[in-house]
């Protein structure tokens, strides 16, 4: 884990109304960096400035020693990230927590993303498409309240354009793509696709139910969770989340920030 509390942005720009990609130069996190790992980020104007805010890490460029986030702006500390400029500084400490993983032998992928759950997945999906391994089947869905709020199709679409499966899109007032949920989406290719693993991030009820049609179709995943941090380390508790344990036993309390934000989507107790 790196510390770097002069972290210089390199470009902020608003996407759209209420979602910015932020892109700081910080070489350090950005070689050691994993798709599903996240940064803190201390917001200096906030008076709870201590209280870093978490982001996963959106992409990397490791030739320029870049990484970029992918943010709603949702409160006050977003508000303010969103006012800094190009040559500010920012004080991050990352990469954090355990990110995804490909276990050997699966191929058949589906990657589904609520909103801004694109995040990390958008990683994911780099890192896919520079491993030499190209026999991957890839069935990229995503969804959205509102086709201005679809971010990033055309990169996505280029990046997985080599991979056979393609990408579809949901959203929930139909402007584009299917009308409804990108759950919707999901259970056609559950039922009709022979999907191996599915690594997916969003709200959290886009998780719950996303989880319980894996277990209906008996498919693996691997779910990107959220829960308020304070430290992000590991040492204060306030990130814990539900998980099964097997055998009937009691379920445990993780903590997102060390023991995730990355796990099985039949482990976490929606
Ligand atoms: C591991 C991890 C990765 C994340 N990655 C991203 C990302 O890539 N892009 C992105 O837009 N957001 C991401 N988030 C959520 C992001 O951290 C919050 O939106 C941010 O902390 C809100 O800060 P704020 O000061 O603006 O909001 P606050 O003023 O603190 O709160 C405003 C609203 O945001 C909600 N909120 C606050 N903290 C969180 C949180 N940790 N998770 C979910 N909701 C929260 C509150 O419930 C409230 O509704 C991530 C969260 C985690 C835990
Ligand atoms: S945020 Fe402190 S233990 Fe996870």
């Amino acid at each position: 884990m790196i510390h770097s509390p002069k972290t210089r942005i390199v470009s902020q720009k608003m996407i759209f109304p209420g979602c910015c990609l932020l892109k700081i130069f910080s070489p350090e996190i950005s070689r050691t960096a994993k798709p599903g790992q996240f940064i803190q980020v201390r917001i200096l104007p906030l008076l709870d400035s201590t209280l870093r805010r978490p982001f996963s890490i959106h992409r990397v460029n490791r030739e320029e020693g870049e990484l970029s986030l992918l943010y709603r702006v949702v409160g006050r500390g977003t508000t303010l990230l969103s006012m800094e400029r190009e040559n500010d500084f920012l004080d991050v400490i990352g990469p954090l927590g355990k990110g995804f993983n490909i276990p050997e032998g699966k191929r058949k992928l589906a990657i589904a993303a609520g909103g801004i759950g694109i995040a990390p997945l958008f990683f994911l999906l780099e890192e896919l498409a520079r491993s030499e391994n190209k026999d991957y089947t890839i069935y990229t869905l995503l969804g959205a309240r509102t086709g201005e709020e679809l971010i990033l199709v055309k990169e996505i679409t280029s990046l997985t354009e080599s991979f056979p499966g393609g990408v579809e899109i949901a959203t929930d007032d139909g402007t584009v793509g299917h009308r409804g949920p990108v759950t919707e989406l999901l259970e056609d290719v559950l039922a009709n696709r022979p999907v191996e693993m599915v690594y997916a991030c969003g709200p959290h009820d886009f998780l719950r139910v996303s989880s319980a049609m894996l277990e209906k179709h008996g498919v693996a995943g691997q779910f990107s969770i959220e829960e308020r941090m304070a430290c992000g380390i590991g040492a204060c508790y306030s990130c814990v989340c539900k998980t099964r344990r097997e055998n009937g036993e009691q379920p445990v309390y993780k903590r997102v920030c060390v023991d995730g934000p990355v796990f099985d989507a039949n482990e976490v107790v929606f």
